[in-house]
């Protein structure tokens, strides 16, 4: 069964999550953003099995080109916990190059704790006048949550210029 829900005024991804408050019955849920693809591995299927052993948030993640940090969550890392994941030390929603703190970029793939809607309930504009989930995912570390950052190994299909969307559309069409 599919359940929709509305944002009436386009206030930002931490928003639209906020909307479906009432929806979600279990302690963790999965959010995929749907511009993000990934083909050839089922990442979210990886993140459910990483989450079933260590019991926390995953978020997938990427390494970007430097220049294009500023379109992006960059992480910060704790420690690698293996070759493909690690514990997150910090996110930062669309950073400087000056200011980011490494090239690991957030991809749209996150498995979240319910408890992420007390703090959306209070959480503030940040860049660009949007609510983002970044910036509720950074209080919920500050918390002592735990986040793992997952480098996926399927092949990622960028959405989000029109280069992109074009050039993913001719690899879907293959598919
Ligand atoms: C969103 C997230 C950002 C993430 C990106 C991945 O940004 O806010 O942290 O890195 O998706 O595609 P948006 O694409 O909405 O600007």
């Amino acid at each position: 069964m599919i359940k929709f829900v509305y944002q009436n005024k386009p206030l930002g991804t931490g928003d639209a999550v906020y909307k479906t408050k009432n929806l979600i019955k279990d302690k963790y849920f999965l959010m995929l953003l749907p511009d993000d693809l990934i083909i050839r591995k089922n990442c979210s299927k990886s993140m459910i099995s990483i989450f079933k052993k260590h019991k926390c948030s995953v978020m997938a993640s990427m390494k970007v080109e430097k220049k294009t940090v500023k379109r992006w969550g960059i992480y910060s890392k704790e420690v690698n916990l293996d070759k493909k994941n690690f514990y997150i030390k910090d996110v930062i929603e669309k950073p400087s190059i000056e200011s980011a703190p490494s090239n690991n970029a957030v991809i749209g793939r996150y498995i979240l704790p319910r408890k992420i809607f007390d703090i959306l309930k209070y959480q503030k504009k940040g860049k660009g006048g949007e609510i983002h989930i970044t910036d509720a995912i950074r209080k919920l570390i500050n918390l002592n949550y735990k986040f793992i950052g997952h480098n996926f190994e399927g092949k990622y299909l960028d959405c989000g210029t029109m280069h992109g969307y074009i050039k993913s559309s001719l690899e879907i069409s293959k598919v």
